[in-house]
C-alpha cells in the first residue's frame, strides 16, 4: 500500500497545519473507560472482584450503574486519533464529533478485535488453517471487513499470525499454527481479504498483523513470558508471516507484549525501525498492544511512564493503545528535546496516510440503512460461508472399524454439556455474535434429521451426572460424546500446565466405553490437547475445534456423512503435556529420538507428536505414487499421482516438504514448501504439480542474511508431515 503522490500531498498539507498537541493526539488511542456509579476507581473494582472482596453478582450490580466515558471532550479537542468501539451508532456519533467539532476535522480510525469474524463468526484461526484453503482464508476475511465497516469499524486487529509450537499457550487458538509457510500464506490471504476490495469504502478495512514478534515463543507456554532465540530462528520461523504480510501491503502492525532477547518489542528499535519499517517496508503504522508502553516499566526497561513513552516513540512505536502516556508526556519531551519533532511527524504521517487510504476523509460514517439491515439479521451468503469454513476446518483424527459416518437410522445418545451450548461454538476472541445466529451440535443433529437424544452427563467443568450417563448408555445404538474446552479456556491469559481434557471428561469417556456401545468423540477445543489416553482407547475422534456460528450444522453433516472431513492439522498434538513444545519442523539433533536409550527421547512418553502437523484422515483413502522431479530453469517441477482408493468422494491436501540435508546451519528435518487441495471421486486419480523456485530452498543465517547453499536436498510429498514419499536431488544454485 504505497502512498500515491496525491495522498502524500494531502498528508503533508494537513501535517503542516497541525499543532504539536494535535499531532500527539493522532498517536493516542482510547477505549470507552468505565466511570461513575461506584466510589472506587474501576481497576480497584476489578482487584476487589479478583481477590474475592466482592462477589460476581455484586460486581454485576455495581457495573449496572456504571457509565462509560467516550472521551468526547478530548476528541473535540483533537487529542484522540483512534477509538475502540463496536456499536455502529456510537461510532457515527464519535466520528461526527471528530469531523464536525474538532479544529481540523480529522476522522477517527476505529479499531476492534475482529479475529475470526464480527457477527458472522467463522472458525478460530488454528481451525481455519487446517483447511489449507487460501481462497477460504481470503473470503472469510473479506466478509469480516464488510461486517466491520457496517458497524463503523474501519480497522481490524487481525490477522493474528504468531507461529506457535507450545499448546500450553492459550493464544495458539488465535493463529494459523506452527508452520511458517502456512502462516505466511494465511497472512497474505487475510490481508488481501481485509484490504483489497476498494469497490466501496464499505468493503475494506486496515489490517493489523499481530503480535510482532515471537509472542508464540513465550517460555513454558506462559502468556506474556520472556522469549529468547537466535536471529536465524527468528528469521526462519517467527518473522516469515510478518514479511509476507508486509509484502502483501498490510496497513498496520501491533507490537507484542513480550521482551525478545531482553528488549520488549514495544521499545525494540531494531525490530520496529530496522526490520519492520526498514527491511520489510511497512508504509502504515505500528500500534502498541493494550497498556504495553506502561508495562515497559514493569519489564524493567524504563524507570517510569515518561521514560517508557520516550523509549517507545524513539523506537518507532507510532500509536499508544490505552495508556495516555503519549498524550500526557510527549509534548514536554519534544519541547525539552529528548524526542525530536521529526519522530512525531513520522508517526503522524503514517497514521494520517492510513486514514486517507481508508477514505475516512471522504466518508467515515455508516449508512443507517446498513445498520438496520444487520439488526434484522445476517446476510445469507455470510451464514453459508461460515458453514463452508466450519466444514473445511474439521480434522478426522481416528475412525477405527469405520464407526463414522453414522447412519440416520441409528439411535444416537448425544452426551456432554458442550453439545447443547450454542454460546460455546464461537470460541475465543469473538465479541459480536448473537446467540440466535449460533447452532449447537445438538441443534445441528436435530435439524439434519438425526435420531438423537441428548444427555447432559457433564463437561469441561463440574461433576458428572451418573443417572444421565446410565440413560445415555442404555438408550442409544451409538454414543456421540462432545468433550473439550469452554471458550474461556483458550485465548489470551489462558495458559495451562496440563493440556489433557479438563475436568472429569476422561472419566466420562471411560464410563461410556464401559457400556460396550460404539463411542464417537467430538472435540470442541481451542488448542491442541494431550490425547495419549484418548488415542489409545477411543475408536473414533473428530477434531471440531470452535467452528463459529454454524458449528452444529457442520459437525452434524460430518457425523452423518453429508460432508467428508478434509482438514489437516495446522498444529501438532502431543500424547502428554510434558512433550510441549512439540512440532514437526525440528532439527535432527545428533541423536534423533528412537527406541534406543542414548537418543533424544523420554523414558516415560513418546518423543514424537501423537498427531503431527499436516495429519488428517478422510472417510475415503488416498494413495500417492510416481513422484518425479524435473529441473526447469530456476525452478523444480515436482509431480506426484494421487488416487482415491475408497468408495466416497473426498478432498485430499497434498503436501510438499523439503530438507536441506547438510548446510552451514543445521536445518529442520522437514519444511513445508507448498500444498494443494484436490477433490477426487472414488477411483479417480490426478497428477499434482508443484513448481518450486530454487531460491525458496534457502534459509536465514544468524546475521539475518538469506543463504542458498549447494548440496543434497530431500523432497517429500504426502498426506501429512509424517506419511510421505521421498526423492533426493543434489542442487547447485
Ligand atoms: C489484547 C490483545 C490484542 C488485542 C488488544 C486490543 O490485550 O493482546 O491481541 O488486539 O488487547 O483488544
Amino acid at each position: 500500500m504505497k502512498p500515491t503522490q496525491e495522498q502524500k500531498a494531502f498528508v503533508e498539507d494537513l501535517l503542516s497545519r497541525m499543532t504539536l498537541e494535535e499531532k500527539i493526539g493522532q498517536m493516542n488511542q482510547e477505549s470507552p473507560s468505565i466511570v461513575g456509579g461506584f466510589d472506587v476507581p474501576f481497576h480497584e473494582l476489578i482487584e476487589m472482584l479478583t481477590d474475592g472482596r466482592i462477589s460476581q453478582e455484586e460486581f454485576g450490580k455495581i457495573m449496572a450503574n456504571a457509565k462509560q466515558d467516550y472521551h468526547e471532550d478530548d476528541i473535540r479537542a483533537g487529542l484522540v486519533g483512534s477509538m475502540m468501539v463496536k456499536e455502529p451508532r456510537e461510532n457515527n456519533r464519535l466520528q461526527k464529533i471528530a469531523v464536525e467539532e474538532s479544529r481540523l476535522g480529522i476522522p477517527l480510525i476505529i479499531g476492534f478485535d475482529v479475529i475470526h469474524g464480527f457477527r458472522s463468526v467463522f472458525p478460530i484461526a488454528i481451525a481455519e488453517a487446517c483447511s489449507f484453503d487460501d481462497d477460504l482464508f481470503e473470503v472469510t476475511a473479506h466478509m469480516a471487513a464488510r461486517e466491520s465497516r457496517a458497524h463503523g469499524i474501519n480497522w481490524n486487529f487481525a490477522p493474528m499470525i504468531d507461529a506457535a509450537r507450545d499448546s500450553r499457550w492459550g493464544r495458539v487458538s488465535e493463529g494459523p499454527g506452527e508452520d511458517p509457510l502456512l502462516g505466511s500464506r494465511f497472512a497474505r490471504a487475510k490481508i488481501r481479504g481485509l484490504q483489497n476490495d476498494h469497490s466501496s469504502l464499505l468493503n475494506y478495512v486496515a489490517a493489523c498483523t499481530k503480535h510482532y514478534v515471537a509472542y508464540g515463543a513465550c517460555e513454558s507456554g506462559r502468556d506474556y513470558n520472556t522469549t529468547s532465540m537466535s536471529v536465524s530462528n527468528l528469521y526462519n520461523v517467527y518473522l516469515p508471516a510478518f514479511r509476507a504480510a508486509m509484502d502483501e501491503g498490510a496497513a498496520t502492525v501491533m507490537a507484542a507484549f513480550n521482551d525478545l532477547n531482553g528488549v520488549p518489542c514495544t521499545v525494540n528499535k531494531w525490530l520496529l525501525r530496522d526490520v519492520l519499517k526498514g527491511e520489510f517496508g511497512l508504509d502504515g503504522f505500528v500500534v502498541s498492544d493494550a497498556n504495553a508502553i506502561r508495562e515497559c516499566v514493569i519489564h524493567g526497561i524504563a524507570e517510569d511512564d515518561r521514560d517508557a513513552g520516550v523509549e517507545a516513540a524513539l523506537a518507532g512505536m507510532d500509536m499508544d493503545m490505552g495508556t495516555h502516556i503519549y498524550k500526557d508526556y510527549l509534548k514536554a519531551e519534544v519541547e525539552k528535546g529528548t524526542v525530536p519533532p521529526e519522530v512525531i511527524d513520522e508517526a503522524v504521517r503514517r497514521i494520517l496516510f492510513v486514514k486517507v487510504w481508508l477514505g475516512l476523509f471522504d466518508n467515515p460514517y455508516v449508512p443507517e440503512e446498513l445498520i438496520e439491515a444487520y439488526e434484522k439479521g445476517l446476510p445469507k451468503e455470510h451464514v453459508a460461508l461460515c458453514r463452508r469454513a466450519a466444514e473445511e476446518s474439521m480434522v478426522l483424527l481416528k475412525n477405527e472399524s469405520v464407526i463414522l459416518p453414522l447412519d440416520r437410522k441409528q439411535k444416537i445418545s448425544l452426551v456432554g454439556t458442550l453439545a447443547d451450548d450454542r454460546n460455546e461454538v464461537c470460541g475465543a476472541w469473538a465479541m459480536a455474535w448473537k446467540p440466535e445466529d449460533c447452532v449447537s451440535i445438538r441443534a445441528g443433529l436435530e435439524a439434519a434429521g438425526a435420531n438423537v437424544s441428548y444427555y447432559p452427563c457433564g463437561g469441561p467443568e463440574g461433576e458428572l451426572n451418573e443417572e444421565e450417563i446410565a440413560s445415555a448408555c442404555a438408550e442409544g445404538d451409538v454414543i456421540v460424546a462432545v468433550v473439550g474446552e469452554t471458550d474461556a479456556m483458550s485465548g489470551e491469559a489462558s495458559s495451562k500446565a496440563d493440556i489433557s481434557l479438563p475436568g472429569k471428561q476422561r472419566v466420562l469417556l471411560e464410563k461410556l466405553l464401559a457400556s460396550g456401545k460404539p463411542v464417537v468423540t467430538v472435540l470442541m477445543n481451542g488448542r491442541p490437547l494431550a490425547l495419549g489416553w484418548e488415542a489409545e482407547h477411543l475408536p473414533a475422534i473428530l477434531e471440531a475445534w470452535h467452528l463459529g456460528i454454524r458449528m452444529g450444522d457442520a459437525v452434524a453433516a460430518a457425523l452423518l456423512g453429508d460432508v467428508n472431513p478434509s482438514g489437516k492439522l495446522s498444529s501438532s498434538f502431543p500424547a502428554v503435556t510434558g512433550q510441549c513444545p512439540v512440532y514437526y519442523n525440528h532439527p535432527s539433533t545428533g541423536r534423533p529420538g528412537s527406541k534406543s536409550k542414548f537418543t533424544s527421547r523420554y523414558l516415560d512418553a513418546p518423543w514424537e507428536a501423537l498427531y503431527p502437523f499436516g495429519y488428517g484422515l478422510s472417510y475415503t483413502g488416498f494413495a500417492y505414487d510416481d513422484l518425479q522431479i524435473h529441473k526447469i530453469g530456476k525452478c523444480l517441477e515436482i509431480t506426484v499421482r494421487v488416487r482415491n482408493t475408497g468408495e466416497r468422494t473426498g478432498t485430499e491436501i497434498a503436501q510438499l516438504y523439503t530438507q536441506d540435508v547438510s548446510a552451514s546451519l543445521v536445518r529442520p528435518v522437514k519444511e513445508l514448501k507448498d500444498y494443494r487441495r484436490i477433490e477426487l471421486k472414488p477411483g479417480e486419480e490426478k497428477k499434482v504439480i508443484f513448481v518450486l523456485p530454487l531460491d525458496s530452498l534457502g534459509f536465514y543465517d544468524n546475521e539475518g542474511k538469506y543463504r542458498l547453499e549447494d548440496g543434497l536436498f530431500r523432497f517429500f510429498v504426502g498426506g501429512s508431515s509424517r506419511d510421505c514419499m521421498m526423492k533426493e536431488l543434489r542442487i547447485k544454485f
